[in-house]
């Protein structure tokens, strides 16, 4: 019997597997040079945490949680976020008496039930950062601007940034009061996830993805004409430092994010590829007031955000083919009986000491087959052993992109590969 791949997963090998830890590597890089550090939570989780903080009212929590009872009777959720479970970790370890703010990053895979599609899974990956105890305007446009600093570096031309404020509570008391003022004649005929919404968080509606919805969201009260003044102020300033950075935003005002943890700035980025390809939102993430003391720690404002490394490659990838990354080796062994092939063996072992990317087949096959799987395997060099290279120490080494064969003795190899590969541009760690 053929065991089928799960609905809304996916495997990876070769290039999108490479790509998509060199994402890691990369956002990891950027994410350090602005005091991140790393952070390791794990996979499954108390499932009132999620319940708790992600909340009630959010389609995660209601629909897409993957929860089970262990075999001890207890009730756990694989993880559909990462920023429930770093409070957590915070809480459980006291990080909280460190100096603030604690700034940490975090790479995993994270599940949610949802309908796949397009840029959609059930397990997806996110790289974010969460910092944690500021509560300054400088510290959101900072992460707002690492996000979308990130994306330009990785490779996207242009990113859609958008951005609004739900703002402090007060603000969003008020709001929620004339929202639901609104919605109350026209709930009979929207759908039941707004029903639902009403009675939970009914912000929650203006994220409405039902076009009959939307048209009667066109024309509900905006926040802005809820707002605090602080909230305003707060807001503003943001958007000031991201003008400094000549930053180009849209403030969206039906922008609430799905998640129930935020309060005043949330975001997102966009981009929409040149043959219109849209997988939704490249990341998000906001500022959270009341989180790490909803889930038992003090009373800290916190900003994050994430991004879902599936929808960053398949989009990267289709704007530069050329240029996404694909298996190689620095050098392929090709031998021609048992004993070249034991020499070949020690070779190769030397030369990946010396820090070549290195390998060959053990199966005796005609030298024209070995040089085929060196062309597959995207190698630069053959480097052939045979009987008389064996007795004078010196090796046919034939570059497979120019075809020009050199015979290069033991002692020189190693430099005369370096030069080589560099001069293709072909970097190798040292
Ligand atoms: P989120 O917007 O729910 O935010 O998820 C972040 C990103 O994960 C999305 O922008 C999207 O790229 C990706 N994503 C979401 N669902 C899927 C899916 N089903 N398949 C593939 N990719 C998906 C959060 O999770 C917050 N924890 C972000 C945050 C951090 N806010 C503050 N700190």
């Amino acid at each position: 019997m053929a065991y089928q791949l799960q609905r809304g997963t996916y495997d990876a090998w070769g290039s999108d597997a490479m790509n998509l830890k060199k994402l890691e590597e990369t956002l990891s890089a950027i994410a350090s040079t602005f005091g991140y550090v790393p952070i390791k939570i794990p996979t499954y989780e108390q499932t009132e945490l999620f319940t708790r903080s992600v909340g009630e009212s959010s389609d995660i929590v209601s629909k897409e949680m993957f929860s089970f009872m262990d075999k001890g009777g207890r009730n756990i959720t694989l993880r559909p976020e990462m920023t429930a479970g770093v409070m957590r970790a915070i809480v459980t370890n006291k990080l909280y008496v460190n100096d603030l703010p604690l700034k940490y990053f975090y790479c995993g895979n994270v599940f949610r039930y949802e309908r796949p599609q397009a840029g959609r899974y059930r397990e997806f990956s996110q790289f974010g950062i969460e910092c944690v105890g500021v509560n300054s305007y400088y510290s959101d446009a900072e992460t707002i601007v690492f996000g979308y600093n990130a994306l330009l570096m990785l490779g996207f031309p242009k990113i859609i940034l958008k951005i609004n404020t739900i703002g402090d509570q007060q603000s969003r008391d008020n709001y929620k009061v004339a929202l639901k003022e609104y919605f109350k004649p026209y709930l009979e005929s929207m759908c039941d996830d707004c029903k639902r919404r009403y009675e939970t968080n009914v912000l929650r509606i203006l994220d409405c993805k039902s076009p009959e919805d939307q048209k009667i969201v066109a024309n509900a009260p905006k926040i802005q004409d809820y707002l605090t003044d602080e909230a305003k102020e707060y807001f503003q300033k943001v958007l000031d430092i991201l003008n400094e950075f000549q930053i180009e935003y849209e403030i969206d005002d039906n922008l609430v994010r799905g998640l129930d943890y935020y309060s005043e700035v949330v975001f997102e980025y966009h981009f929409i590829s040149e043959n219109g390809v849209n997988l939704g939102a490249l990341g998000g993430g906001g500022h959270y007031d009341n989180l790490l003391k909803e889930v038992g720690g003090p009373s800290l404002s916190s900003v994050g955000l994430a991004f879902g490394l599936e929808r960053v490659n398949a989009l990267l990838k289709e704007l530069d083919p050329c240029c996404y990354e694909k298996p190689s080796l620095d050098v392929f062994m090709v031998h021609m009986d048992e004993k070249s092939k034991e020499h070949a063996f020690y070779l190769a072992s030397d030369l990946r000491s010396a820090g070549f990317i290195v390998d060959m087949t053990f199966e005796n096959k005609k030298m024209g087959a070995q040089f085929n799987i060196a062309t597959r395997k995207n190698a630069s060099f053959a480097i052939i052993v045979g009987e008389q290279e064996i007795a004078n120490h010196t090796y046919g080494v034939k570059n497979l992109k120019t075809q020009v064969q050199e015979n290069v003795s033991y002692e020189d190899l190693v430099d005369y590969l370096d030069n080589h590969l560099e001069e293709e541009d072909h970097h190798h760690e040292e």
